[in-house]
């Protein structure tokens, strides 16, 4: 209601935006959508493609599911029949039926500190909605992922907690995957142990943009540790901005907000910061290059669908609709880059980070931003065609 209220205020700007692009246009087609989950889910195998999956499900096919909704967090204890989100709840429990006795991190061995701890969402959705009371296997392998992020892994001398388990080394990938995770586990769990789980989400947050942010507004993948990465890889840029959002919303929609209204505003100014930094460097076809700012990069549709998608929600948030224009033009360059059988083309390799993926080949977390990119784009609709 407030929200809509804002919008009303800003009608003049609402009326043009809406004139120059029309959010009813044909989007994407149901069967097309549906294609891109199928590819999705037999695509992703590794801990964070499955973790980003999760979430990328949850806004696509459960959106009052989502942190994104304001009735979300947390969710209703039980959910009948067709409310139940069956797919998310199928990772959470193939990884917890894997889930090693001896690791504390929800797959054992990852090698990386964050990627594990992206599956914990689903955990925990699994646990609050599960229909067998008495299970707490759930529980117990979220306690333990908590456990390991925030007593076993290694971490920086600012307390930045390391995106890998063998050395301290932060990976801007590690905002999507972790902070989300320790936000909603705050969130559930209520109480001064849960509020203090929303403020170390946000100051990892904090400490990972310290490390990571050049003063251009955009950030570098990797520092500290044997080996860096310095460019201002677009993936890494949009897992910072996406993951820094979602904690946004867990914090706003818990029952904490009103205790966090400076995180609030820091991290919102931080997405921001990312969303206008990045979109300075789109091409007239709408893409963004791989590097955002090297000139001899190649497109890549991944980030350009993961960080439309961060733009489409926040803009619902600020009502700033300025950067809409960067966005629509990014969601209809996406639509023509899938293909008849639903994959993602022309993506960056996500195992290389600096290479397009080869003929044949596809990226799995490349198939969740589109689904991602959709859902951004149909909740902001929504909004919209609620007012009109
Ligand atoms: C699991 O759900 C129960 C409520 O059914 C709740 O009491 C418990 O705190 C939850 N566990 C976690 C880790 O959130």
């Amino acid at each position: 209601m407030f929200i809509l209220r804002r919008i009303f205020i800003f009608s003049p700007l609402l009326a043009s935006f809406i004139t120059a692009y029309p959010v009813f246009e044909a989007g994407f087609n149901d069967e097309t959508i549906a294609k891109v989950r199928s590819r999705l889910l037999e695509s992703a195998h590794a801990s964070w493609e499955r973790g980003t999956a999760a979430e990328a499900l949850t806004e696509f096919s459960w959106p009052t599911l989502s942190v994104f909704d304001p009735s979300a967090v947390p969710p209703p204890n039980q959910l009948a029949g067709d409310q139940f989100p069956s797919d998310v709840v199928k990772i959470a429990s193939e990884t917890v039926n894997a889930k090693p006795q001896n690791s504390l991190a929800l797959i054992g061995n990852d090698g990386a500190v964050g990627d594990p701890a992206s599956i914990g969402v689903a955990v925990l959705l699994a646990n609050w909605t599960r229909p067998e009371a008495s299970d707490n296997s759930y529980s117990q392998a979220a306690g333990q992922q908590l456990d390991y992020l925030l007593n076993v892994a290694p971490k920086s001398n600012t307390g930045a907690i390391s995106h890998r388990a063998d050395e301290v080394q932060l990976w801007a990938d590690f905002v999507y995957m972790a902070p989300p995770f320790i936000a909603y586990f705050g969130a559930m769990q209520g109480g001064d142990g849960g509020s203090a789980l929303l403020q170390i989400a946000y100051d990892q947050c904090r400490l990972y943009r310290d490390n990571l942010r050049d003063d251009s507004g955009l950030w570098r993948h990797i520092t500290l540790g044997s080996w860096q990465d310095s460019t201002h890889w677009a993936t890494g840029n949009g897992w910072a901005a996406a993951g820094m959002l979602r904690v946004l919303e867990t914090i706003t929609h818990s029952d904490y907000a009103s205790q966090f209204v400076d995180q609030q505003r820091d991290l919102t100014n931080w997405v921001q910061e990312i969303i206008d930094a990045v979109w300075a460097h789109q091409h007239d076809s709408g893409t963004l290059l791989n590097t955002l700012d090297d000139p001899n990069s190649f497109p890549d549709s991944s980030s350009t669908a993961l960080l439309a998608s961060v733009t489409y929600r926040l803009a619902v948030i600020t009502n700033d609709f300025t950067r809409l224009d960067a966005a629509s033009k990014a969601l209809h360059l996406i639509e023509t880059k899938v293909d008849n059988d639903g994959w993602l083309q022309d993506t960056v390799d996500p195992y290389t980070f600096n290479s397009a993926t080869k003929a044949g080949d596809h990226s799995p977390e490349g198939q969740s931003f589109v689904l991602l990119l959709y859902s951004a784009w149909r909740d902001f609709a929504k909004r919209i065609s609620g007012q009109l």
